[in-house]
């Protein structure tokens, strides 16, 4: 018996790293996942591995509603209904003061963050049963920040906001909804960003980020994907509207 049998997830962002770790872990639960993303060879490549029996794969821009509704209408037609979504699709946007950071970048990391999780979330619900889950992807500086993020820290911590609303909406419905908050993962999108806020190559950068880590590493994808499926998962029942904090300590 897999803790999520028989049950279809949809995955925002599902062809990047936490998004195909998230992936592996609910097919290995007995989920079928449709996963949207903007990355059509990201989405051939996750194809390949998980093959088209229990995945399915849109072409998806989270910010757009006519995309979005398409991906959910195509999960729907496949498999009936959405009993969880992963709203996980991100961008780091640059790393800038608020002084000098440029107003097009934000708007663009606010549109695939808070945009992207709203429509995502706006139009999922009515494929969702009741008992469904909501699970959306912030990060640790959602609840904290650092100099040169405001974009994507501000679009984090709204993502609490969002999360907190739908989940006194749609409690009458036993539906959950909840954020991670990851810290610093071992991947490209987050050397990308060690590399820029320091100035060091990513070896060096990794471990600059480590010192400010207390368990003094960086996660896993699967390290990340555990804490979703944690929260997808009947082990989490009676948990809604909350932030689960997975960052080596980073925030204490
Ligand atoms: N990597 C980290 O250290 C870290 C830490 C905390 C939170 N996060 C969050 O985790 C999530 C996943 O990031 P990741 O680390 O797997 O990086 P990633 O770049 O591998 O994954 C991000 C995915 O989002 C997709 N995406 C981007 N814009 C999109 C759009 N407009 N519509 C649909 N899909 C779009 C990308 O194609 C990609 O597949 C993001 O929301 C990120 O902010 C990452």
């Amino acid at each position: 018996m897999g803790r999520l049998d028989d049950q279809v997830a949809l995955i925002t962002g599902g062809e990047g790293s936490v998004g195909m770790a998230t992936a592996r872990a609910f097919i290995h639960e007995g989920c079928r996942v449709a996963l949207a993303g903007i990355s059509s060879d990201g989405l051939a490549a996750a194809r390949r591995e998980l093959g088209d029996e229990v995945a399915l794969f849109t072409r998806t821009d989270v910010t757009d509603p006519a995309s979005v509704k398409a991906a959910v209408s195509e999960a729907v037609s496949r498999w009936g209904r959405l009993d969880v979504i992963f709203s996980n699709a991100g961008i780091a946007g640059v790393i800038a003061p608020v002084a000098s950071y440029p107003d097009d970048e934000f708007d663009r990391v606010m549109a695939v963050h808070v945009r992207g999780s709203f429509l995502t979330c706006k139009y999922s619900l009515a494929a969702m049963p009741d008992g469904g889950r909501i699970i959306i992807n912030s990060s640790v500086v959602g609840l904290t920040s650092d100099a040169g993020i405001s974009a994507y820290a501000t679009a984090k911590h709204a993502l609490v906001g969002l999360m907190r609303t739908l989940a006194k909406e749609v409690a009458h419905r036993s539906i959950r909804v909840n954020t991670i908050h990851p810290g610093p993962i071992d991947n490209d999108f987050q050397h990308a960003i060690e590399v820029a806020a320091t100035g060091a190559p990513a070896d060096r950068a990794a471990e600059v980020f480590n010192e400010m880590i207390p368990l003094r590493r960086h996660a896993t994808p699967e390290e990340i994907a555990a804490a979703v499926l944690f929260l997808a998962g009947p082990e989490s029942s009676f948990m809604t509207g909350t932030t689960l904090v997975v960052d080596g300590g980073m925030s204490v």
